[in-house]
């Protein structure tokens, strides 16, 4: 039995900028559970993509919960900016931060806190941390850019996140990030990812309620 609902989250990545507020509002009536937010710093990862003035702009018009994902080298320093419009804050492992004492500040200041690794990185680094955490993110592509192609030697990792969770009793959710489509939900639902993020394959799909439903076509599997 599943520890917890199915949730899809959309990345707001691959959203038209141009209409932030009708994308949300597109993305919630196809079944946005969450709206999933990628901050890029230019130095943890290759890319620069928005900071805490979109997310306030994007929580203005939307009703469901913003999860935020901070692939920054500094979560800890930038945290602070984003719990006053997000539910869930996820800090990378990789990051120059004590990464108890981010897990805590984000909870303390009432968000939920997720912890995220890179593909490369092995799920050892993130054990110490699991009953501190609200969400495990396995990236299941380099994190920086939407659009790359789902890594299949990630399965494993989360396999063994779910196999940890159920030994130790705990709930947190296993969320997958990058190359996430109808195809490869299922792969990662059946290993025991409770949360999809997915950006192209919502966004840019020619019917969103259907590319939403799709993803969910993996929950029985
Ligand atoms: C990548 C981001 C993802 C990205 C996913 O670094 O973390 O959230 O938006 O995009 P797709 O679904 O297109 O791979
Ligand atoms: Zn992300």
């Amino acid at each position: 039995m599943a520890v917890n609902p199915l949730i899809v989250a959309p990345s707001i990545l691959a959203s038209d900028f141009r209409r932030l507020g009708e994308e949300i509002a597109r993305a919630e009536k196809a079944g946005a559970d969450w709206l999933h937010m990628d901050i890029m710093d230019g130095h943890f990862v290759d890319n620069i993509s928005f900071g805490p003035a979109f997310v306030a702009a994007a929580r203005k018009c939307a009703t469901r919960p913003i999860d935020v994902h901070l692939m920054v080298s500094r979560p800890d320093h930038f945290f602070p900016r984003f719990v006053e419009n997000a539910h869930n804050i996820t800090a990378h492992l990789e990051a120059e931060h004590d990464v108890g004492k981010t897990l805590a500040g984000i909870r303390a200041a009432g968000c939920t806190a997720g912890l995220a690794i890179r593909p490369v990185t092995p799920l050892e680094g993130a054990v110490p941390f699991l009953d501190q955490i609200d969400l495990l993110l396995v990236m299941t592509v380099e994190p920086g850019f939407g659009g790359q192609e789902f890594m299949p030697e990630t399965l494993a990792k989360i396999e063994e996140a779910a196999r940890l969770r159920a030994e130790r009793g705990l709930r947190y959710r296993i969320e997958v990030d990058g190359g996430i489509n109808a195809e490869t939900a299922p792969e990662a639902i059946g290993r025991g990812a409770d949360t999809l993020v997915a950006g192209t394959s919502v966004f840019r799909a020619e019917r969103m309620e259907e590319a939403i439903a799709g993803l969910r076509g993996g929950a029985g599997a």
